[in-house]
């Protein structure tokens, strides 16, 4: 695989102060570029903020909406919380892997589509529910999950 075009990340880096505790906010914007965190975007946070990089990567490895992989284009979250579970959500995974083409916690082949499981997403009235690209899809049953439009 090609490296990325990094030439976006002097912008992203100029675009916050350079102070330690933009560590989060500039990850996050480097994640949303390139759906993944690229060692050598984090080398150049670690050098602009003065924060070491195994501080760096310690942060970058906590939080699971960071990731070291490319995620697809398109985030599938299905919430495998107490509430979804008891709802079906298993079945509704099954039915999302069918559909899309992908086993959970991977990432389609073509790179368009993510699935994975996700913790309680504080919307258990609805459950199961399914997040697209973080927007909530509730009392989803495994028909439906098929049908969310992903247009990929
Ligand atoms: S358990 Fe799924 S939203 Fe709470």
């Amino acid at each position: 695989m090609a490296p990325p075009d990094l030439s976006a990340l002097p912008g992203i880096l100029e675009s916050r102060p350079p102070e330690p505790g933009e560590l989060l906010p500039l990850l996050t914007l480097i994640q949303g570029r390139w759906r993944c965190l690229p060692e050598e975007a984090l080398k150049a946070v670690s050098a602009k903020l003065r924060v070491p990089l195994a501080r760096v990567f310690a942060v970058a490895s906590f939080y699971k909406a960071l990731s070291f992989t490319p995620k697809g284009e398109r985030l599938v979250q299905v919430c495998c919380g107490t509430a979804c579970h008891l709802k079906g959500s298993q079945a509704v995974a099954g039915a999302m892997e069918k559909s899309l083409g992908v086993a959970m916690g991977g990432t389609r082949e073509d790179g368009k589509v993510t699935l994975e499981p996700v913790n309680c997403v504080g919307a258990c009235a609805l459950a199961p529910v399914v997040m697209l690209d973080g927007a909530v899809f509730g009392k989803v049953n495994p028909a439906a999950a098929a049908k969310l439009p992903l247009g990929a």
